[in-house]
């Protein structure tokens, strides 16, 4: 594989797809996955919809990509996370296949306000309708969770301890994310029912969870 496809760090390395921090190149691949409603449909309602070509470089921003066009606003002001979460306890990654073709996202998100969490992250991932049915987003769930539950995850922590747990909530009628979380080796913990509202409807939340023990005494996916 030529280096320059993927030159930045940190980026992890599966079997058919690198997850690597976006860039600025990443703007028209992007809009075209995100912009069809079937990948809203499941996501938070964070997930632009419809998305348009603002969604896209409003999540670039986020994302601190460099090189892109000056907001038309002023970037609004995120709080500032509690000291024991650390400086960066979020990653966002791009998911693309071995030849740099770019085909998702996903990422890891800190949990809870107050740091009590701060050792456990949630998992989001999306991969864009054309790739679907090819075990993309399972071996991505598989292989974050592992790469994050390793020592790599020191870096999402402020003391530069491991993480123990990374969890996911999938509606429970997103069929094709529960197989890939069953799949990928998290277990099923429990439902939060009726916990979301979803474009005017409740749904009930199954919680996953893969902790440091489930990878160590599992074999790789
Ligand atoms: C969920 C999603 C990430 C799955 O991506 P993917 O790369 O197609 O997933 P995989 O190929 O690894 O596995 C999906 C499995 O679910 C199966 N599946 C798909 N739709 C299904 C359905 N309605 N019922 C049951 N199984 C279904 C697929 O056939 C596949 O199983 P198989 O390999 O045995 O054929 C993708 O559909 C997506 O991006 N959806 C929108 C966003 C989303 O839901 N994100 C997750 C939020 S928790």
């Amino acid at each position: 594989m030529a280096d320059h496809i993927f030159p930045t760090a940190p980026s992890v390395w599966l079997a058919n797809c690198v997850l690597r921090p976006y860039r600025a190149s990443d703007l028209e691949p992007l809009c075209a996955a995100a912009k069809d409603p079937a990948i809203a449909r499941y996501m938070r309602d964070a997930f632009p919809s419809p998305y348009d070509r603002e969604s896209g470089l409003g999540w670039l921003r986020i994302c601190h990509v460099k090189g892109l066009p000056p907001a038309a606003e002023e970037e609004e002001i995120k709080p500032t996370p509690p000291a024991s979460l650390g400086p960066s306890p979020d990653i966002k990654f791009a998911i693309c296949l071995l030849d740099g073709t770019f085909v998702g996202g996903a990422g890891l998100r800190a949990m809870g306000a107050d740091g009590t969490d701060r050792y456990s992250r949630e998992i989001g991932y999306w991969i864009g309708k054309h790739f679907w049915g090819r075990g993309l987003a399972t071996e991505v769930a598989a292989g974050l969770g592992r790469w994050a539950l390793s020592s790599a995850g020191r870096q999402l922590t402020s003391d530069g301890q491991l993480l123990q747990r990374i969890e996911a909530g999938v509606y429970a009628d997103n069929l094709a994310s529960v197989k890939v979380l069953e799949r990928a080796g998290y277990v099923r913990e429990g439902v939060r029912r009726q916990a979301v509202v979803k474009n005017g409807a409740m749904h009930d939340v199954v919680i996953y969870g893969l902790i440091a023990s489930d990878v160590e005494n599992s074999d790789d996916i």
